[in-house]
């Protein structure tokens, strides 16, 4: 019968040798399901034997992840800006980068009562929850192309009790109304990039919600042209961009009309997050 601690130290080692980037978190996350423990938990008992069915079902765990499933879709949840979410493969796993632009909406939001607030491409309703979270007195918007997407966001927002208004829509069609802030984080992956991509990304998480079209920047250009439109006046479009298209995205905003744009980092230091605002 093999130790809980030795069972750890051979699935970090597992997971390793299968590409993970973070084989000892996996290994933790993923064995703490299995066996029904916090994390914080494993370590005090590292000297706890583990009988045939709860090695069973740690392998079962450890071999999903052994084929680069992510994590998040393994364990049905993920947290995101404090809130704890259901994710499965209808929607992307909610980014730490995300959190960046959460946090500057929330910033751009201060001191306006009772604002009108749009998520574009809401997937699991992350940045529309985290919103509504930290500011239930604005009214929050979630629209997604993809019905699946928003069953997730929907039963998102019902575990949470928190409200949000659900639209299947391209971008805000047929979304009444102007808002003082639109928030996005659209698919921004060019085509010719998704054979560099982890296999966590190209293989599991949707094409939807990846992959933009041959340029990576065609769902931004179209929110770009959209804003004047869907702000009120001295509204804010909000977005996260990848890579390296922070200055382009920027140009898209001040095409578009934004008299006023910025970019933001990342926690890595990579220009991520864009923002314009129209009179
Ligand atoms: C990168 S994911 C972001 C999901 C979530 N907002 C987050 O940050 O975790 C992009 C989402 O946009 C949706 N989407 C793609 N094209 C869209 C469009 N034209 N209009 C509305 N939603 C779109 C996808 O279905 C996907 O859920």
């Amino acid at each position: 019968m093999r130790q809980l601690g030795e069972v750890l130290r051979l699935s970090a080692g597992y997971l390793s040798e299968h590409g993970s980037p973070t084989p000892r978190l996996d290994a933790e996350l993923l064995i703490g399901h299995a066996l029904g423990l916090l994390r914080i938990e494993l370590y005090t008992n590292f000297d706890r034997p583990l009988d045939e069915p709860e090695l069973a079902a740690c392998r079962a765990l450890l071999e999903r992840r052994g084929r680069r499933e992510p994590v998040a879709y393994i364990l049905g949840r993920w947290g995101f800006h404090g809130l704890d979410l259901a994710v499965d493969v209808r929607v992307l796993v909610p980014r730490p980068e995300t959190e960046v632009l959460v946090e500057r909406c929330l910033a751009l939001l201060d001191g306006l009562d009772a604002p009108r607030v749009a998520d574009v491409g809401t997937g699991s309703g992350a940045i529309a929850l985290a919103i509504k979270a930290a500011r239930p007195d604005a009214a929050v918007t979630a629209t997604d192309v993809s019905a699946d997407a928003l069953t997730v966001a929907r039963a998102n927002a019902a575990a949470l009790g928190l409200e949000l208004d659900l639209a299947e829509a391209d971008l805000l069609a047929g979304v009444e109304g102007r808002f003082a802030l639109v928030a996005s984080n659209p698919p921004y992956i060019g085509e010719a990039e998704v054979t560099g991509l982890e296999p966590e990304v190209a293989e599991y998480e949707p094409r939807l919600a990846t992959v933009a079209g041959p340029a990576g920047t065609e769902v931004l250009e179209r929110l770009a042209a959209a804003a004047p439109a869907a702000l009120e006046p001295g509204g804010w479009l909000v977005v996260e961009c990848g890579a390296g298209q922070a200055e382009a995205v920027r140009g898209l905003l001040a095409a578009a009309g934004a008299v006023e744009t910025f970019a933001e980092p990342d926690l890595a230091g990579i220009d991520r997050v864009v923002g314009g605002r129209w009179t």
